[in-house]
């Protein structure tokens, strides 16, 4: 190859590049949920959420805890590819490819590589309770709501 040639075609794909990466950085702003950007859930009632009992937010793939202190999310998507988790006895379950987490969201067994996200939940300033998808808390923290 020529060098004429090789610096044409190394300068095309360089502006082909750049032009790639400004399309998706322009393109995140109308996909905020796919960039990773979470918007908070707010929670009408907590009571509504069983005591000592995992309840499953289909919209928006996460699990809430409810028990006599407070209460407690997490996410409900497995760490592995994605899918989302089913509750076991004891913790949750992949139907995907059979990991296994405990109740604190800790792997079991794999493939997951990690462990399961917790959320923030804290109070709103209209005194709803809030969970912010966008904010990771160890496990064993929670709201308390007692
Ligand atoms: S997506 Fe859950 S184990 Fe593969």
């Amino acid at each position: 190859m020529k060098r004429r040639s090789f610096i044409g075609k190394a300068a095309i794909g360089l502006v082909t590049f750049t032009g790639v990466i400004a399309a998706i950085t322009y393109l995140r702003q109308f996909f905020p949920r796919l960039a990773g950007e979470k918007r908070r859930i707010i929670l009408s009632d907590p009571r509504k959420f069983p005591v000592d009992t995992f309840t499953f937010l289909e919209e928006h793939n996460l699990y809430v805890y409810r028990d006599h202190e407070g209460i407690k999310a997490v996410s409900a998507i497995c760490t592995h590819l994605g899918c989302i988790l089913e509750k076991s006895t004891d913790g949750f379950e992949c139907p995907c490819h059979g990991s296994c987490y405990s109740s604190n969201g800790e792997v079991l067994s794999g493939p997951a590589p990690r462990d399961l996200a917790w959320y923030s939940v804290s109070s709103g300033a209209d005194g709803k309770i809030v969970i912010n998808p966008g904010k990771s808390v160890p496990p064993d923290e929670k709201f308390l709501t007692s």
